[in-house]
């Protein structure tokens, strides 16, 4: 059997020994020769690279093992780019979910000013890793789940068509496993879904079990009274994640026949979250004294005793769907995965040009999207208004538009007026003037 060499690219993320360990849970049907981690924060990086050099040697000292800030020895013969950067780090997310706050607009990761923000700056990090993919390994693929991922896939359609590169998202996956457990069912995998929307922004149509019996009846009884909660706890999830599961069941009163992605409380009840946020403690700093702080700690403390018993890393279970896609690709398995893909028809009545969230069947020559029909006024209302706002964020990064940019932030259902609109953006330039293109 084939071996792959895989360089993941932000190796200091705080989901980088996650995956290492579920990579090595998983290396009988995804063999590996060899693990780059690349990353342009050495010193970050080094502190998760010496764990996890530790916890390889331990289990499979038979793959090759390094770390760098050197794009060509990190791209070079590598079968798969892992792509998880966050430019700017935790201290730039916090300022994207505080300022629109100072202005009363909600501040998240990904939704909003705050994901226009993080969008600004993440275009132009991806897009240099695709250049280096492609220099130095030009057969790679790149699974990239860099966010804001709708913002980056459409960066990519527009300045690099043609590479190899699949945006992923994990949401729609920890929500299924939910919706399995609610139904009875042991795995997400036994359920066959149909889903549209953009990334962060999308509703299941569909969801059986592999015999084709309805799943939704039920699903939909639960989340009508408890939202995405289950009745018995899985694994521990922090309250505010536990709220957001927990508001699915406002957000599904919007549209009964479907099912909701959770994110689309950020557009459908953006005053509902700005009331119950502190604007001075958003999830980066939640994030900061919590993930960050503990996967940091473990790993010190790993390296240190140099034996990976001494330090608690959490193996990331819901990242095994990346070692399905690699796989899929690598060992052409036709596996039917949600993906960022252009829409191309497979939206009947949506735009062929924007980068949508369908299922795709999914082979060594990539993925073939599946056709999800026409959709109705008021998800394709929602979603054509969220497309444009991504659509003129990425023209803005390419024309350097300040007024393309505010239109954007103006256009964003979050946001309630162009004043409001241009007052964030102002901040946020100031805020971001070591990441952003300056903007005429
Ligand atoms: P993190 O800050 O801990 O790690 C990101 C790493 O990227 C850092 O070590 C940083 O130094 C590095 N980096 C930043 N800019 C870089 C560049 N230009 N080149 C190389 N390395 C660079 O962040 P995290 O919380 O672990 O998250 C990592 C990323 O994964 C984020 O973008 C996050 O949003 C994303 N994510 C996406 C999904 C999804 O559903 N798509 C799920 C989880 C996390
Ligand atoms: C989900 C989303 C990711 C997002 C993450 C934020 O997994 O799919 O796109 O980055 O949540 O989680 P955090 O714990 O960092 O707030
Ligand atoms: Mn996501």
């Amino acid at each position: 059997m084939k071996k792959f060499s895989v360089v993941i690219a932000g190796g200091g993320s705080t989901f980088t020994p996650g995956i290492i360990l579920m990579l090595l849970e998983n290396l009988k049907r995804f063999p590996l020769r060899a693990i780059k981690f690349y990353d342009n924060d050495a010193e970050r990086q080094e502190i998760i690279a010496k764990a996890c050099e530790i916890i390889l040697t331990e289990k499979a000292p038979e793959i090759d093992f390094c770390y760098t800030t050197d794009p060509k020895t990190a791209f070079t013969d590598v079968d798969f780019v892992m792509a998880h950067i966050r430019v700017g780090k935790y201290p730039m997310r916090e300022k994207d979910e505080k300022i629109p706050l100072r202005h009363g607009v909600l501040g998240q990761e990904t939704c909003g000013p705050g994901g226009i923000a993080y969008g600004m700056r993440s275009i132009g990090g991806v897009l240099e890793l695709v250049e280096y993919m492609e220099k130095y390994s030009p057969n790679a693929w790149m699974l990239n789940y860099s966010n804001p991922a709708a913002i980056v896939a459409e960066a990519t359609r527009r300045l690099k068509p043609n590479a190899k590169i699949l945006n992923i998202c994990d949401m729609p996956i920890g929500i299924e496993s939910r919706m399995a457990q609610i139904a009875g069912l042991k795995s997400r995998k036994e359920m066959r879904v149909r889903y549209y929307g953009l990334n962060h922004f999308g509703w299941w149509t569909q969801v059986e079990d592999l015999q084709g019996n309805d799943l939704l009846p039920v699903i939909r009884k639960h989340v009508a009274e408890h939202g995405y909660i289950p009745k018995v706890a899985g694994e521990p999830v922090e309250a505010s994640w536990n709220d957001t599961f927990g508001k699915a069941k406002d957000v599904w009163a919007l549209d009964p026949t479907t099912m909701p992605n959770t994110y689309l409380k950020y557009y459908l009840f953006p005053d509902y979250v700005v009331a119950h946020s502190d604007p001075h403690h958003t999830r980066a700093n939640e994030v900061m004294e919590h993930r960050e702080k503990n996967v940091f700690s473990a790993c010190r403390t790993i390296t240190s005793a140099g034996k990976s018993s001494a330090g608690h890393l959490e193996i990331d279970e819901h990242a095994s769907y990346i070692v399905d896609l690699a796989t899929a690709i690598a060992f052409n398995t036709q596996e039917r995965m949600l993906l960022i893909v252009p829409n191309n028809g497979s939206i009947i009545n949506f735009d062929p040009e924007a980068m949508v969230e369908i299922p795709c069947i999914v082979g060594s020559h990539g993925p073939e999207p599946l056709v999800m029909g026409k959709i109705p006024l008021f998800q394709k209302g929602m979603m054509s208004q969220q497309v444009a706002v991504e659509k003129l964020v990425v023209e803005a990064w390419i024309e350097k538009s300040y007024l393309k940019l505010w239109q954007a932030i103006t256009m964003s259902k979050t946001v309630p007026s162009a004043t409001v609109a241009k007052a964030i953006l102002d901040d946020l330039i100031e805020a971001n003037k070591d990441y952003w293109p300056a903007l005429k």
